[in-house]
């Protein structure tokens, strides 16, 4: 199974509504082949990491990096492993700014969210400490 982080910056016209119409649609498509994974949003940055199949992954991959929703992708890292970290969600989702706010500051120090910045160990714990308030 591969797992992979990443973050990115929202398109100008790109709010809290349009990314939960797109996460339904994600959502669904990500069960019908398999992915799980988590992403957090906090109205101008995205820090998603999706788990499944290589091949699925890339090419869920190559959608990504063509969707005008986002831009500025940034990959924090890559892994292979036999289990999931988000066995339970097709895409669990935070937008919560207190909590992402609180769970950045436990982590790097700095409650500022600026996922690009993070290393991959950092942006792995706080998408899980971030899954427990789903
Ligand atoms: C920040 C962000 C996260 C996304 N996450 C997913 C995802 O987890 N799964 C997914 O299928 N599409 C996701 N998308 C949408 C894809 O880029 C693409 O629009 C979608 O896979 C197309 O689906 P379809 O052509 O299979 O209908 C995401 C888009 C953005 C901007």
């Amino acid at each position: 199974m591969k797992r992979l982080i990443y973050s990115s910056c929202s398109s100008e016209n790109v709010d809290f509504n349009v990314v939960g119409e797109m996460l339904t649609h994600a959502v669904k498509r990500n069960k019908e082949k398999g992915i799980t994974g988590m992403m957090v949003y906090d109205g101008h940055r995205f820090l998603q990491c999706i788990e499944g199949d290589e091949t699925v992954i890339d090419a869920l991959l190559e959608k990504l990096r063509e969707d005008t929703r986002h831009h500025s992708l940034h990959f924090n890292g890559i892994e292979f492993d036999e289990n999931r970290l988000f066995a339970n969600w097709n895409m669990g989702y935070v937008n919560n700014s207190k909590e992402i706010h609180k769970i950045m500051h436990a982590v790097t120090g700095n409650e500022i969210f600026s996922p690009e910045t993070l290393n991959y160990p950092d942006a792995k714990l706080i998408l899980w400490e971030l899954s427990f308030i789903l």
